[in-house]
């Protein structure tokens, strides 16, 4: 019975090789290469290979791609984990805490969003002054969404 050699995170691997595992393009691999986010060793042939580790960060790449994060993002994690091997369990699970917390405060600012487009929703104003979307830093907005003052005694559906 023959056994497979223990794969060691130091192994080299070749493009085709990595790009096989991750479903990663070569030419997607380069750019992470010239962005600093992976590094590749040359053979002789000037061929690039990579170390087994950096398919750790191709998936922490992968994963980063899939929830919005930007690649600058990553690339300043990365700064916070160690580059000459795999990022560990517990960095995992600190990063994916951090991107966690990001989702949620994308997810609340989604939802101001659609809170404030609702109230468009048949207003029509399009006010730089008025509208609660173009004019997200106003103080009226405390009284209400919508174009409040429009409402409000001399506004322009004030009845009187
Ligand atoms: S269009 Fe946004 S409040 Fe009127």
């Amino acid at each position: 019975m023959s056994r497979e050699p223990i794969a060691h995170p130091n192994d080299l691997l070749t493009v085709g090789e990595v790009a096989a595992r991750t479903g990663v393009a070569p030419s997607a691999l380069r750019f992470y290469e010239a962005e600093g986010l992976i590094t590749a060793e040359r053979n002789r042939g000037n061929q690039r290979l990579y170390r087994r580790h950096m398919l750790r960060r191709i998936a922490i790449i992968l994963a980063a791609r899939r929830l919005g994060i930007s690649l600058a993002d990553v690339a300043e994690i990365f700064t916070t984990l160690p580059a000459d091997e795999a990022p560990s369990h517990r960095e995992w699970v600190r990063v994916s805490r951090l991107w966690k917390r990001e989702l949620e405060d994308r997810r609340r600012y989604i939802m101001n969003l659609e809170r404030q487009l609702t109230a468009c929703i048949g207003c029509g104003c399009l006010s730089m002054r008025l509208c609660d979307l173009l004019n997200p830093d106003d103080r009226l907005r405390t009284r209400g969404p919508g174009p409040v003052r429009l409402h409000e005694p001399g506004g322009r559906d004030d009845p009187a």
